[in-house]
């Protein structure tokens, strides 16, 4: 999926620093095998992800949507030693193809996976996140973030995946168009939340960066 003109997209392309061999694999077997592959983050977000983890050097990460793990591993990539991304997914079939990369990429103490629906597993969870992800289904955006705020520490971190939705956001709503709704009150929320500071960065389909000041 091309988010800005083809030419601009190669030039990112080109001058973003290569995906590690083990995530070019999983990109091209997420391409072979699975449904809706474009839903991984890619070369450039995955990048940038790494970057975000990096500025932060997080010891504990929550993931809210792994999908087949690529943007996982590349927000293991910036964790201080003996840090963790905690990553939750509710389709199990692909837990199997998650384990095998995470173990090919040596990242199996680094990335601890859950099975099941992120609205019952997030507050059981009882760590305090430096960096939370938020990539799951777009209907759900707002209360992931209520749920995860809490366990955010202060100076600490909410980046959500897919704010611009193809640019729905900005043009006129479908009035059976629940997901480009759900994106928009996120976004409005965050806006609105005297907790964080938040930039909208559109890099590819678009991330919202709060920063939690309280
Ligand atoms: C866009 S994909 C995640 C992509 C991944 N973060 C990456 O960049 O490679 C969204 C994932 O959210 C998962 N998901 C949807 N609803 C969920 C829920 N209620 N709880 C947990 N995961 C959910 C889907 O199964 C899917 O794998």
């Amino acid at each position: 999926m091309n988010f800005l003109p083809e030419q601009l997209e190669k030039y990112v392309d080109a001058h973003t620093g290569e995906e590690p061999e083990i995530l070019k694999k999983l990109n091209r077997e997420t391409y072979a095998k699975v449904l809706m592959p474009q839903m991984l983050s890619g070369h450039v977000q995955g990048r940038f992800l790494k970057m975000i983890s990096c500025m932060v050097n997080p010891i504990q990460i929550l993931e809210v949507g792994t999908f087949t793990g690529y943007s996982s591993i590349c927000l293991a990539e910036g964790l201080k030693e003996g840090g963790m991304v905690h990553t939750i997914d509710i389709n199990e079939e692909l837990h199997p193809m998650v384990v095998k990369f995470i173990k090919e990429a040596g990242m199996e103490g680094k990335i601890k996976t859950y099975i099941g629906n992120a609205l019952s597993i997030i507050p059981t969870l009882e760590q305090t996140f430096d960096l939370v992800f938020i990539d799951a289904d777009k209907i759900n955006y707002s209360k992931y973030y209520e749920l995860a705020i809490g366990k955010v520490r202060t100076g600490g971190f909410i980046v959500a995946d897919n704010v611009l939705w193809s640019g729905k956001v900005a043009e006129p709503i479908a009035k059976a168009d629940n997901d480009t709704k759900a994106i928009m009150a996120y976004n409005d929320m965050v806006m609105a939340d005297p907790r964080v500071e938040k930039v909208l960065v559109p890099i590819r389909d678009g991330l919202m960066i709060a920063r939690k000041i309280t």
